[in-house]
C-alpha cells in the first residue's frame, strides 16, 4: 500500500518499485513510532484530532511497539518505506482512525525526525564504545609505561619513548572522537516536525510541544532547511570516518607489530585467523579489515557530500540514499571498535629495545645545556655519528675520547647518554615519552572521561 494512491490510476511498476524502495530504513522503525506518538499527542493537544481517536492511535502505536520489542513486526512487499509500514499496520490494528495520524506531517519532515532520533541513540552507543576503547588503551598504557621503545618518524627510529606513551597517543585521538560525536549530537538534537513537505502548514501545529516531548532541545527555524538539509548526517559520517581513520592507523601498527621483523606483539588465537595454505600463519585479520573497511567509510563521507551538492531545495528523493551511507559508516565503526578492542586488550607486548642511535639528540642537548648553540651541537653530533659509522661502531660504543675530540664541553660521563633507559628518563617536557608522563597522561585522561562521563555511558 502506498500513501499516495488517490491521484494514480495505475499501480507502481515492478522496476520502479525495485529501484526506489530501500529497505535499509527499516531500522528506523522504533524511532518512527516514537515520533508518531509525540506527533499524535500534539495533534490531540491542539484539537486537530479527538481524544477518542488520539487514544486509539496511541493504543495502536503501543501495540506496534510491543511487536517491535517481540521482533514480530512484519513488513510487507507493498510497504514503500518504514513510514508507510507503520501507517499500514496502524490501520490494520485500529481502522480508519489511523488516517488521522499524518495530519500536518509529511514524510519529508518525518524521515528527518526519525534519523535525528536514531542518531541520538546510536551516537550514544558509539561514544560508549569509544570510551571503552580509551579505557583499554589507558590500562594497557599503565602496564607498559616502563617498556622503553623507539619512537619513529619516517618509520626510522627517532627518539626514545615508552610503549605506554605510544598507546596513549591513540587514546587521545579517540578522546577527541568522543568529543566530536558529542558536539555533533548536540546539533542533531533538533525537531523538524511542523516543517511539513516543504513550507509548513495552515493547521495550528505545536512543533515545540513535539520537540519537548521527545527531549529535543530545539526546533527547526526554516522549513525548507529542515527537510532539505543533511549536514547533520554528513557530520555524523565525518565523525565515523575520522574515528575509522584513527583505528585504521592503529590497525596498521598492530599489523606491523605482529610481524617477525618488528616482533613487538603477539595476539591471542581468538583475535587472529589462520591460512588455508600455510600452516605456520597467524594473521591479524581484524586489524587488516579495520584498515580495509576504513576505505569504504571514507567513501561514505565523500558520497554524502556529493549527494547534497547539486540538489535544489527542498526535499528530493535522492536524499533517501543518505541512510545507506550513514548506516554503513556507523555499523563499520561499531564493528571495528569491537574487534580492535579485543585485539588490543589481549595483545602481549614484547617490543625490542631502541637502538642507541635514537639517543643522539641527548648528546646535542647536553651540549646545549652547557651553552653550545643548537645548530653547532647538531653539527658536532652529526659528525660524531659519521665517525662512529665509519669505524663500524654504534653509538653505544662511543668512548670518552670520541666525545673529547668532538667538542671540548663534552664530559667523560656523557658516554652514558647512549643508554636508552637513561634517555627516556631525561624527557622532562609535558606530554613527552617518559614513564612519568605516561602516568600523568593516564590521570588526565581519567579526568576527561569523568567530565564527559554522562554522555558516553
Ligand atoms: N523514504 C523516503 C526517504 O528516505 C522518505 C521520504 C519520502 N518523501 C517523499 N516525498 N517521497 O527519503
Amino acid at each position: 500500500m502506498t500513501l499516495w494512491g488517490g491521484r494514480f490510476t495505475d499501480t507502481p511498476g515492478g522496476a520502479l518499485w525495485a529501484f526506489t524502495v530501500d529497505h535499509s530504513d527499516r531500522r528506523l522503525l522504533p524511532d518512527d513510532v516514537r515520533g508518531s506518538k509525540a506527533h499524535a499527542a500534539m495533534l490531540e493537544h491542539v484539537g486537530l484530532i479527538s481524544s477518542e481517536n488520539a487514544a486509539l492511535i496511541q493504543e495502536g502505536l503501543a501495540l506496534i511497539e510491543d511487536e517491535i520489542v517481540r521482533d514480530e513486526f512484519v513488513f510487507t512487499d507493498g510497504d514503500e518505506d518504514v513510514h508507510s509500514a507503520v501507517e499500514r499496520r496502524l490501520a490494520e490494528l485500529i481502522g480508519v482512525a489511523a488516517g488521522q495520524l499524518h495530519t500536518g506531517r509529511s514524510r519529508n519532515d518525518q524521515v528527518v525526525l526519525d534519523m535525528r532520533l536514531y542518531l541520538g541513540r546510536t551516537g550514544a552507543g558509539r561514544m560508549a564504545q569509544l570510551r571503552d576503547f580509551v579505557e583499554v588503551l589507558t590500562e594497557r598504557a599503565g602496564e607498559t609505561a616502563g617498556i622503553v621503545v623507539p619512537t619513529y618518524t619516517h618509520l626510522q627510529q627517532a627518539q626514545v619513548g615508552t610503549l605506554g606513551h605510544h598507546l596513549l597517543a591513540y587514546a587521545w585521538m579517540l578522546l577527541r572522537d568522543i568529543d566530536r560525536f558529542d558536539a555533533c549530537l548536540i546539533r542533531i538534537a533538533e525537531s523538524p516536525l511542523g516543517a511539513g513537505a516543504s513550507a509548513g502548514s495552515s493547521l495550528p501545529l505545536d512543533p515545540d510541544m513535539v520537540a519537548s516531548s521527545l527531549d529535543l532541545p530545539g526546533i527547526f527555524a526554516n522549513s525548507l532547511d529542515a527537510v532539505a538539509s543533511r549536514d547533520f548526517v554528513a557530520e555524523y559520517i565525518f565523525c565515523c570516518a575520522q574515528a575509522m581513520t584513527h583505528l585504521s592507523r592503529l590497525a596498521e601498527e598492530l599489523v606491523l607489530w605482529g610481524t617477525v621483523e618488528f616482533g613487538w606483539a603477539t595476539y591471542r588465537d581468538r583475535d587472529t585467523t589462520g591460512s588455508s595454505a600455510l600452516p605456520q600463519k597467524k594473521n591479524p585479520d581484524p586489524a587488516e579489515l579495520a584498515r580495509g573497511k576504513a576505505a569504504a567509510v571514507l567513501g561514505d563521507l565523500s558520497a554524502i557530500l556529493a549527494l547534497q551538492k547539486g540538489l535544489p531545495l527542498s526535499y528530493n528523493r535522492d536524499l533517501q540514499e543518505d541512510k545507506r551511507l550513514l548506516f554503513h559508516a556507523d555499523d563499520t565503526l561499531a564493528g571495528a571498535l569491537a574487534a580492535l578492542l579485543d585485539m588490543v586488550a589481549g595483545a602481549t607486548f614484547h617490543p625490542s629495545p631502541p637502538s642507541a642511535w635514537s639517543t643522539a639528540l641527548e648528546f646535542a642537548e647536553v651540549l646545549v645545556s652547557r651553552g653550545v648553540p643548537f645548530r653547532e651541537a647538531h653539527e658536532v653530533v652529526g659528525r660524531l655519528v659519521t665517525t662512529l659509522l665509519e669505524s663500524g661502531r654504534g653509538l653505544e660504543e662511543v668512548r670518552k675520547e670520541d666525545l673529547a675530540s668532538s667538542h671540548d664541553v663534552f664530559q667523560a660521563e656523557d658516554v652514558s647518554l647512549a643508554d636508552p633507559n637513561r634517555s627516556v628518563s631525561r624527557r622532562v617536557t609535558p606530554g613527552s615519552g617518559s614513564s612519568e608522563s605516561v602516568f600523568a597522561q593516564i590521570e588526565q585522561i581519567a579526568a576527561v572521561l569523568d567530565e564527559g562521563g554522562k554522555e558516553g555511558t
